[in-house]
């Protein structure tokens, strides 16, 4: 059986470039494995996030936000990182059959000192942790960008060592299956992103929508000159919620001319509106009620649990820390 698994952090604002980008693809993902799980990083975004009633807050947002564009919590176990302690007991175990030379070559934490930050030690750990959150599980695959091939190696090679230092079969050795990563442009033309301030929010109302879509930047050509579609921020973000045949129907008509940048805005938001629409009632409703997302996400943090435990029994019996009867 194939088992995969994906740590999401939890991050203010979700916007439509996240969901064309990840949470769309990932889902589909899903579907070609037996048994998967999605986790919210709640301990991982603690390296970055000091506020208590921000990270409360996001944990309920990310969860309400996959939810509401269809992950399926009877086929995907979903949960907090945080309700599974034996994650911190495996990390102990994982640091001490790695070189602290792997981790100083870690990406984040390079970043952050080229920087000129002073890291925490939480930044110079996070591998660690993220590997844990892996083996733990008996993960095969972890579908990830490739912003986080770096640290799935580093996953392996834990697991690798620790199958030859106490015993062949002790963990399942993870692969990445890196995603291709989908750039959706935001309302300048840049990249969709929230450090540039240029994104759709994917659960705005519908007024706001409208507001936002208007304000995309495009060319100003007349009404009546032919106009190139490709590269446009409108058409581009058109074609991937809409896919190719109803983009080439687009295209056709701003090239022929007397169509305007106004017209495909149109265009634009009743696509938008048309997918986003039910998707923002469904998290409004879920996002009401914390009581059922913590219910929900207790119930996978249980059935994650019992595959903790074993995968804990196996290591502490491999280790000697204690040994099966
Ligand atoms: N580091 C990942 C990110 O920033 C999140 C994450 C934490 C994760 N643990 C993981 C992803 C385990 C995959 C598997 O996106």
């Amino acid at each position: 059986m194939k088992r995969s698994l994906t740590g999401i952090k939890p991050t203010g604002s979700i916007h439509v470039g996240n969901y064309l980008g990840a949470m769309r693809p990932a889902l589909q993902l899903v579907e070609s494995y037996e048994s998967s799980l999605y986790f919210i990083a709640d301990y991982h975004a603690l390296t970055t996030v000091h506020d208590r009633v921000q990270l409360h807050t996001m944990v309920y947002d990310v969860a309400a936000a996959w939810l509401a564009v269809g992950l399926d919590p009877a086929r995907t176990l979903l949960y907090r990182q945080s309700a599974i302690p034996e994650v911190f007991e495996l990390t102990w175990v994982l640091s001490c059959l790695l070189a602290t030379g792997q981790l100083e070559r870690g990406h984040a934490y390079k970043d952050a000192l080229g920087r000129g930050e002073s890291p925490n030690a939480g930044i110079f750990n996070y591998p660690v942790l993220m590997a844990a959150d892996i083996v733990l599980y008996d993960t095969h695959v972890v579908p990830v960008g490739e912003d986080q091939r770096q640290h799935i190696e580093l996953a392996r090679d834990i697991a690798q060592r620790v199958n030859h230092v106490f015993g062949a079969g002790t963990l399942v050795v993870p692969q990445p299956v890196i995603q291709k990563e989908l750039i959706v442009p935001g309302l300048d033309g840049q990249k969709m992103s929230k450090s540039y301030g240029n994104v759709i929010p994917l659960f705005a109302s519908q007024k706001d929508l409208k507001k936002v879509v208007m304000s995309i930047v495009t060319g100003s050509e007349p009404l009546e000159a032919p106009k190139e579609p490709e590269g446009s921020t409108v058409f581009t973000i058109y074609r991937h919620l809409s896919g190719r045949a109803a983009a080439d129907e687009l295209a056709a008509k701003l090239r022929a001319g007397g169509y305007g940048w106004g017209h495909a805005k149109q265009d634009l938001l009743a696509a938008l509106e048309s997918e986003l629409g039910p998707l923002r009632q469904r998290y409004a409703e879920l996002r009401a009620d914390e009581a059922e997302l913590d219910r929900l996400l207790e119930q996978g943090a249980a059935r994650a649990r019992t595959i903790a435990r074993a995968t804990m029994e196996r290591v502490r019996d491999a280790t000697g820390i204690a040994l099966r009867k």
